[in-house]
């Protein structure tokens, strides 16, 4: 028995991360992994509250979004992302803290050494061990999200805005080549998924 892993998956609106969630735990359960699905903001009953009031409507500071995704952060850590570790589940987070980054830091151009003071005050040292990056064009991605229906304050903003998210994404994986890999996710469904196995497959085997 491997391990367990923390995998976490990220991207801009509508680049199909949500979409490839079950297909990757079902390949984790294949190897014989336990599985915890979660996500952020939100994976507690405190942080589904805070997700609402993150996502809702009005005039949300900049740094007061910065310090919602990390209150929500704190006690999913605490209640569910740790203990599930330590009881040998792996856990399948979709977004977590380089979505700090690529939003507050990127989209609302929050300072990083903030998000830094955060991330080590509530991760104490707690990283993913992998994470996929679905990369797609903002208007490729923004078409699917508006097809989705619905829109909440993040899905709403500009097209300049969402580009910075993607930048400040694959600055992400660039510095963090081991750990965060890109998937094309302009491509077909089952390419894409060919990819996500490929990236799986090397956890199991390390
Ligand atoms: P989604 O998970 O359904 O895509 O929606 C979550 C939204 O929250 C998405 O627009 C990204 C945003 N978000 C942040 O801005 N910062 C964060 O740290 C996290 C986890 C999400």
């Amino acid at each position: 028995m491997n391990k367990a892993r923390f995998i976490t998956l990220e991207g801009g609106e509508g680049t199909g991360k949500t979409t490839n969630l079950a297909f990757i735990k079902e390949c984790l359960e294949r190897h014989g992994q336990r599985v915890i699905v979660t996500r952020e903001p939100g994976g507690t009953p405190v942080g589904e509250k805070i997700r609402a009031i993150f996502l809702g409507e009005g005039d949300v500071s900049p740094e007061s979004e910065l310090l919602l995704v990390f209150a929500a952060r704190a006690q999913h850590l605490r209640d569910i992302i740790e203990p599930a570790l330590a009881s040998g589940a792996w856990v399948l987070c979709d977004r977590f803290t380089d979505a700090s980054y690529a939003y507050q830091g990127g989209g609302r151009q929050v300072d990083n050494t903030l998000i830094l003071l955060l991330e080590e005050m509530v991760q104490k040292g707690r990283k993913p061990d992998l994470t996929i990056l679905f990369d797609a064009p903002v208007e490729v991605g923004m078409a699917r999200a508006k097809r989705r229906g619905g829109s909440d304050r993040m899905e709403t903003e500009d097209l300049k805005f969402h580009e910075r998210v993607r930048m400040a994404y694959l600055q992400l994986a660039e510095q963090n080549p081991m750990r965060i890999k890109i998937i094309n996710a302009s491509r077909p469904l089952d390419e894409v998924q060919a990819s996500i196995a490929y990236y799986l497959t090397s956890l199991f085997e390390s």
